[in-house]
């Protein structure tokens, strides 16, 4: 991985600090603790700022340094399932808190110097912050290149009437960005809708302003989209992913335990036979949504690992709506946990597809280890991948919103018994092959990370 680093520059950046700054959710969490990992194996030295809300376990990265804020987030405001109103109170209440401690590190000389802020892409005030502070920061984007594109085009969107989503024109082609249809924009329902503009405005806008957006995702993958992004933004773009994917020894950045019996029983399973459900750290369904997809799964008589995070049903605690002795007619063939060690599940041999509600995160770890998707969507950039997975990269296929039981049970034989499921597979194959490739000497996420040390180390002259 190094060995395209000029040797000279990598002795000068030992003694160089980054300072990272997480969004506090997990699906932000994982990739900004890899990245930290990432820097730190290129020789830099690594400050991680935290939130309270979701606070980070120390012990699990010695090598780093970890200042928590205090962020203000009342217990009621965390437990919210308002995501837009939870990243706009913390994009508020962090300010103060966040650039104290930034000055504090600034003006601290006991430590190395400081080159950079990273900061999750959502969290949009830490550029006037840095700014202030004469500071440069670069953004980290989770989410793929494609959504982004998206985002960037809301303006447009509102202009063109296609935002707010109208119900009579969901089915109708959003002719300037194909080959997506206005309901597949990334929009969540149920929130105050000016808010999301807001703060997906604050993302695009202060990514713009940044010194560069690193993004987890790699050329093969997304090309047209960073063709675009490139033409349109001024700052550099360093596709350097998958970051799960550089075999360093990482830690494990997980919110919740993950229930390893997963593992033990996927091991007794058939090759490739096995559903892997699981719908992400945000997503909610409801009670009857719940059922639908329980004796879905049941009916398609494929054996399924299914993650029940506690709260994923509104309503309920955890699995009090499944009818009662539903997994005794089932004789072993469904495992049900509250968490998953993912990265391992979908490693493993006996899974054949992923039930998935598309964050990113999720589908690039399914592309990376060739596993088809059946894709549910619930909210923002997960219905633009879903999209790309189902209709332009046609890696999996996806389930409309409000699927009963027969369509789910039809979706899965498809995609485990037909010859259309084995044409996916073949697919998913060759992307797995291509994100495989891109971590090789030579390969485009390595030379857009040497891209990158080299632009940090220009950044703090
Ligand atoms: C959120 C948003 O929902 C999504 O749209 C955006 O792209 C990222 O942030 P989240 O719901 O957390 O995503 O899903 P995802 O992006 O897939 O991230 C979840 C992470 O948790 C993955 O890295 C996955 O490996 C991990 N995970 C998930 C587990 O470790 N165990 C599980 O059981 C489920």
């Amino acid at each position: 991985m190094e060995s395209q680093t000029d040797t000279g520059q990598m002795e000068q950046r030992k003694g160089r600090r980054l300072v990272l700054f997480p969004l506090p959710f997990q699906g932000h969490i994982n990739p900004m603790l890899l990245l930290a990992t990432i820097l730190h194996s290129k020789g830099f030295s690594i400050t991680i700022i935290h939130t309270n809300f979701n606070s980070l376990n120390p012990s699990n990265f010695p090598n780093f340094t970890f200042h928590s804020i205090p962020d203000g987030i009342l217990e009621s405001e965390a437990s919210s399932k308002d995501v837009v109103a939870l990243a706009k109170l913390l994009n508020t209440k962090c300010v103060e808190p966040f650039r104290d401690r930034m000055v504090k590190l600034l003006s601290d000389v006991s430590e190395e110097p400081i080159s950079c802020l990273i900061s999750d892409a959502f969290f949009y005030f830490t550029q006037a912050v840095a700014d202030s502070l004469r500071l440069p920061r670069v953004v980290l984007r989770t989410g793929g290149l494609s959504s982004f594109v998206v985002f960037v085009a809301f303006p447009l969107l509102r202009e063109r009437g296609y935002l707010p989503i109208q119900d009579s024109q969901l089915e109708e082609p959003v002719a300037e960005l194909p080959p997506l249809k206005v309901k597949d924009l990334p929009v969540i329902d149920n929130v105050d809708p000016d808010s999301y503009y807001e703060i997906i405005a604050g993302m695009v806008n202060e990514s713009k302003a940044s010194s560069g957006i690193i993004w987890n995702s790699f050329e093969e993958l997304e090309r047209s989209e960073l063709d675009t992004l490139r033409q349109e933004f001024p700052n550099p773009i360093f596709p350097i992913g998958p970051f799960h994917k550089y075999y360093l020894t990482s830690s494990s950045s997980s919110l919740l335990d993950q229930d390893q019996s997963s593992i033990s029983w996927l091991d007794k399973q058939a090759p490739k036979s096995v559903i892997y459900a699981s719908f992400g750290s945000l997503a909610a369904l409801s009670e009857a949504q719940f059922l639908e997809i329980s004796w879905g799964l049941a009916n398609s008589n494929q054996p399924f690992l299914w993650v029940v995070r506690p709260g994923l049903v509104c309503g309920s605690e955890w699995l009090e709506p499944l009818p009662s002795g539903f997994l005794d007619t089932l004789n072993g063939r469904a495992h049900i946990i509250k968490w998953a060690p993912q990265l391992e599940v979908l490693a493993h041999p006996a899974v054949g597809a992923f039930w998935t509600h598309n964050g990113w995160n999720s589908t690039l770890e399914s592309i990376c280890e060739g596993v088809p998707m059946i894709c549910m969507p619930c909210f923002t950039d997960q219905k633009v991948n879903a999209k790309y997975v189902s209709q332009v990269w046609k890696v999996g296929l996806q389930l409309e919103n409000g699927s009963d039981r027969l369509e789910i049970e039809r979706c899965i034989r498809r995609l485990m018994v037909e010859k259309e499921g084995e044409e996916i597979r073949d697919r998913i194959s060759k992307l797995k092959d291509k994100a495989k490739f891109c971590l090789q000497r030579g390969g485009s996420s390595l030379q857009n990370l040497d891209s990158l040390v080299s632009h940090i180390f220009k950044l703090e002259s």
